[in-house]
């Protein structure tokens, strides 16, 4: 845990940290920096060497002070400013102060920032970035190559900055931050660790001690019990047991009708007897961050106490080859009588989730469903890696989630459902199957999944009896290296947004 102080004046700390946007003039605070440095930030702009880029970082070393080290930060042009800048920079100004293993940090919150972003948001997320940028997965490495840990964080705010408002940005920061930061270690974890079983115990052991979580977990005789014919027969040849975990979270007693979180949970997806390609294969222990995500939010609402009523479904198993295996050619029955062609076993996810979906329809009476999975890699392929797919049957609620994104620098960018992918996934031996594409096999590919899971919302009547929204996690880690705000591996991916769309 790491301690926070606020004040106006500066404290000692291995580190100081100062934000500087481009431009002719510099703010006020940081002038008064400048001049204290004996003009340093001045003689740099003058050579050009650091002129407040976006991305720009200068380390100096002032004599006499009590930071024995200064970090000047660029926030680019003021016009351009925004949420992700903001946290980018504090990000990669937190990873490049650990680099010289600095402990006691502090950062310049000016009032120019303060006021941009509003003082409680620029805190708050201040929070987050620091503290999502520290966090390093290395428990494997020997303690002597460990990154270094930040301990204390002193924040200088400016005169007659709302002090209450920064207080309680730290406050929800501090939450959200060990939130987003779980996510990512679940997702981190190496998959023989990181099983079904495994997943449902560390669920449990964030319950507990919490009197408005309760966790309850399935296992296979329930499932049989349930007809849940996506999940086990994925399940089927793994040697590890597949839960199903449902998470409720009782904030209100007034919210009757539960928002339904639904994540996609396979703690390794090898493809099965369609096995992929050994390039392919690398980075599938990331294929449980739908679930990661989901439980994330649960904690950080708990956390928060929100005032809502949230019911978390995470169907989790693995993808294996074996004898048991499932095979291409199989017909499953999903919980709600649909009966499912595998075209491919490698498009597993959309099978177990048929069932969590099916759960939700036909049991919780949602206010509203929003399903988390890494689906497809045709998602990545459409978006890339900085923004995630979204796609949905209810107008609102994917504006109110694009807009939630937009607020805490985390993007969406909606995706089509419709008819021609839903015609894509018919099945002539079964009601639909697995694969599906318009004009070819694999074309819309990351529409076609959505479509797929959209028959599983639907009703005896054949409606989505609530708003729906699916989001394929094509940003949801960086595969091997980082980026200078934050370290390789899981990102945490959607914990803040949905948070944010909660509190709406
Ligand atoms: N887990 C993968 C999707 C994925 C791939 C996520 C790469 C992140 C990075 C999913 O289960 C899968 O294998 N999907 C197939 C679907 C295909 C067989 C229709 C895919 O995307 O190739
Ligand atoms: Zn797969
Ligand atoms: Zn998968």
């Amino acid at each position: 845990m790491i301690r926070y102080s606020i004040s106006d004046a500066v404290a000692p700390s291995d580190c100081m940290i100062i934000p500087v946007f481009a431009g002719k003039r510099f703010e006020k605070q940081v002038s008064a920096f400048d001049a204290a440095y004996g003009g340093v930030l001045s003689r740099m702009r003058e050579q050009k060497d650091f002129v407040g880029k976006r991305g720009q970082m200068s380390m100096q070393y002032p004599a006499d002070h009590t930071s024995a080290r200064v970090l000047f930060v660029g926030l680019g042009e003021e016009k351009a400013f925004s949420i992700r800048t903001w946290k980018q920079a504090m990000g990669a100004a937190t990873i490049a102060a650990q680099s010289k293993k600095c402990a006691t940090l502090q950062y310049l919150l000016t009032a120019k920032v303060a006021k941009k972003l509003g003082a409680m948001q620029a805190a708050r997320s201040l929070v987050l970035a620091l503290e999502v940028a520290q966090y390093s997965f290395d428990e494997h490495k020997s303690e002597k190559s460990r990154v270094t840990p930040v301990q204390t964080v002193h924040m200088l705010i400016g005169e007659g900055t709302a002090t209450k408002e920064i207080k309680k940005g730290i406050a929800e920061g501090t939450v959200l931050a060990e939130s987003v930061n779980f996510t990512r270690h679940l997702g981190n974890t190496n998959p023989s660790v990181m099983t079904p079983t495994y997943l449902a115990n560390e669920v449990k052991a964030m319950a507990r001690g919490n009197k408005q979580l309760t966790v309850k977990v399935l296992s296979r005789p329930d499932m049989e019990k349930m007809g849940m014919g996506g999940l086990l027969g994925v399940a089927q040849g793994s040697v590890e047991e597949p839960k199903f975990i449902i998470i409720e979270y009782k904030g209100s007693t007034t919210q009757k009708n539960p928002t339904v979180l639904v994540g996609k949970g396979i703690t390794f997806d090898s493809g099965g007897l369609s096995l992929k390609p050994g390039n392919y294969m690398m980075d599938m222990k990331f294929d449980m961050l739908g679930a990661a995500t989901v439980i994330g939010i649960l904690k950080a609402a708990a956390g928060l106490t929100l005032k809502k009523h949230i019911i978390g479904l995470v169907p989790s198993c693995e993808n294996m080859p074996s004898g048991s295996s499932y095979r291409p050619d199989d017909i499953l029955v999903a919980m709600n009588g649909k009966s499912i062609l595998v075209e491919n076993t490698d498009a597993e996810g959309r099978l177990i989730l048929a069932d969590a979906l099916s759960y939700a329809t036909m049991k919780l009476e949602p206010k509203e469903v929003i399903d988390f999975a890494t689906l497809t890699g045709a998602c990545m392929v459409a978006l890339g890696n900085e923004r995630s797919g979204l796609f949905g049957t209810d107008d609102k609620l994917a504006a109110k989630l694009t807009e939630s994104g937009d607020t805490v620098g985390e993007q969406l960018w909606r995706l089509p459902i419709g008819e021609e992918y839903s015609e894509a996934m018919k099945s002539e031996i079964a009601d639909i199957k697995n694969l599906g594409g318009v004009g070819h096999p694999r074309y819309g590919g990351a529409s076609t999944a959505a479509a797929f899971l959209q028959f599983f919302t639907k009703n005896e009547e054949g409606k989505t009896p609530y708003p729906w929204a699916h989001i394929d996690l094509s940003c949801s880690y960086y595969g091997g290296k980082g980026k200078p705000y934050i370290r390789g591996g899981a990102n945490g991916f959607g914990v803040e947004t949905v948070i944010e769309y909660l509190r709406k």
